[in-house]
C-alpha cells in the first residue's frame, strides 16, 4: 500500500489538513537582505503559464526538455526503491547525507561512510566550504567499489554572491567536486534582484550537460516561486526549505505539487542545537517506542511517507548508519495523522 505515494494524492491530503488545522502564519526574517517575509500556508493558486507549454520526454537521455507541466509520474515517491521521479525525468534518492557545518575532512568521512552504508544522495553547497571534501569522499567510495558515479546523486547550491556570475560558479563547483556533471544544482536563496539570471545560467548548464536537474532553496512564498517559474523555462525539480515536524511546509507543498516539483527538507531533524526538542516531543518519542526505533528514525520515516526528501546532516558514523535504517518499518495512517497534528508552523532558523 505504501509503495507509491502520488504527489497528487498528497496535495489532496494536505489541502484537507490545512483546512483542518487553520495554521496561522509567522513573519520570517530573511538573513539574505534583511527582508521581512511572512510564511503563509495558502490554498494552491492558478499559475499563469501552467497550461501553456507542452512537456516532451526524451527516452534516450531521460531528460524532460520542458516546460510548465509535470510528467504524469513526476513527484511519485517509491518507498521500496527509496527514490522519486523528478519532473526533469531523473530519478532521485529520497534519503541522503547533508553536509552543512562539516569541515572538508568531516565531509569526506561522512560522505564515504554514507555511500558505504547504502546512501546514494549527497547534499552540499559552495558556501559550506566542503565541496572538495565531498568530492574526495565520493572518489574514495568509488575507488573501493562501493558505488559508481552513475549510481549516486550529488547536489550542490549556488551561493547568492555568485548569482551575477552563474556560469563561472557552476564550473567552479564542478571543479571542486571533481565531477564532470552535477545531478542537481539549486539556487541557495531567493534574491529577486538577480536570481532569474542565475537560474538562466543553470538552464544553460543543463543544455551543456553540466547539470542534470535544477531547483531552488529558501523560497517560502508561492508568489516568489511563481515569479521565478514565470520568468524561466525549466520548472524547478525541487525546493529545499526548512521542513520538519514543527514546520511541515504544507502550503508550499500543495503549491509546488502543481508543477510536479517536490519538497526537500533541510533541518529534517530540527538542525544542530534543536534536535532534542523534536526527539523529546511526546508524540514522536511515543511512536518511536512503539516501533522500537529512535526518534530520529521516526522523524526521517515520517519525512519520506509525507513526501519529503530528507538529508539529515551528521559527522557521526553511528548516526549516519542509524539514519539509513528506516526502510524496515512503516508509520500507520493514525501515526501519520498524529505527526501532522504536531505542526506548529515554527522554524528553528532565522533565514
Ligand atoms: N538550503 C539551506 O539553506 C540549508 C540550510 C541548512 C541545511 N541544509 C542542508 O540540510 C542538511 C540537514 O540539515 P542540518 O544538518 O543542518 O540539520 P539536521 O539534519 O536537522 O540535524 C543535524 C543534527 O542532528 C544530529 N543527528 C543526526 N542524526 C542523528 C541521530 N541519529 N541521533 C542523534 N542526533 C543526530 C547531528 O549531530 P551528529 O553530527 O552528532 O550526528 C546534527 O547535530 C544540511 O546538512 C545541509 O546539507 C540546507
Amino acid at each position: 500500500m505504501m509503495k507509491k505515494i502520488s504527489i497528487f494524492f498528497l496535495a489532496l491530503i494536505l489541502m484537507f489538513s490545512i483546512a483542518g488545522c487553520g495554521a496561522e502564519s509567522d513573519p520570517q526574517t530573511s538573513g539574505q537582505a534583511d527582508r521581512v517575509e511572512s510564511e503563509t500556508d495558502t490554498e494552491p493558486t492558478d499559475t499563469t503559464g501552467a497550461d501553456e507549454t507542452e512537456l516532451t520526454y526524451d527516452a534516450d537521455t531521460e531528460v524532460v526538455t520542458n516546460d510548465k507541466e509535470p510528467a504524469d509520474e513526476a513527484g511519485v515517491f517509491d518507498l521500496e526503491q527509496g527514490t522519486v521521479l523528478l519532473n526533469s525525468g531523473y530519478e532521485m534518492p529520497i534519503l541522503g547525507i547533508g553536509c552543512f557545518r562539516l569541515s572538508q575532512e568531516e565531509a569526506e568521512n561522512s560522505v564515504y561512510w554514507a555511500l558505504r552504508d547504502g546512501y546514494r544522495l549527497i547534499d552540499t553547497a559552495r558556501i559550506y566550504g566542503n565541496e572538495v571534501g565531498v568530492g574526495r569522499g565520493i572518489q574514495k567510495a568509488i575507488d573501493e567499489g562501493f558505488v559508481t558515479r552513475e549510481e549516486i546523486f550529488v547536489t550542490t547550491k549556488m551561493w547568492t554572491d555568485d548569482y551575477d556570475e552563474g556560469a563561472a560558479a557552476i564550473d567552479a563547483s564542478l571543479d571542486r567536486l571533481g565531477l564532470d556533471y552535477i545531478d542537481l544544482m539549486i539556487l541557495h536563496h531567493s534574491q529577486p534582484e538577480n536570481d532569474v539570471e542565475a537560474y538562466q545560467a543553470m538552464e544553460q548548464a543543463v543544455a551543456d550537460g553540466k547539470l542534470r536537474s535544477i531547483g531552488l532553496s529558501n523560497y517560502y512564498e508561492p508568489e516568489d516561486f511563481d515569479r521565478l517559474v514565470n520568468a524561466t523555462t525549466i520548472v524547478p525539480a525541487l525546493i529545499q526549505n526548512e521542513t520538519h515536524p514543527y514546520h511541515q511546509s504544507m502550503g508550499m507543498k500543495v503549491h509546488i505539487a502543481q508543477y510536479g516539483t517536490v519538497m526537500e527538507s533541510w533541518f529534517p531533524l530540527g538542525g544542530r542545537g534543536n534536535t532534542q526538542t523534536l526527539f523529546n516531543d511526546n508524540t514522536i518519542s511515543s511512536i518511536a517506542e512503539a516501533h522500537g526505533k529512535t526518534s530520529a528514525q521516526v522523524i526521517l520515516r515520517w519525512h519520506l511517507q509525507a513526501g519529503n526528501i530528507a538529508i539529515p546532516g551528521s559527522s557521526n558514523e553511528a548516526h549516519i548508519q542509524e539514519n539509513f535504517e528506516i526502510f524496515d518499518f512503516e508509520l500507520s495512517e493514525e501515526e501519520m495523522q498524529r505527526m501532522t497534528d504536531i505542526d506548529k508552523d515554527q522554524r528553528f532558523a532565522g533565514y
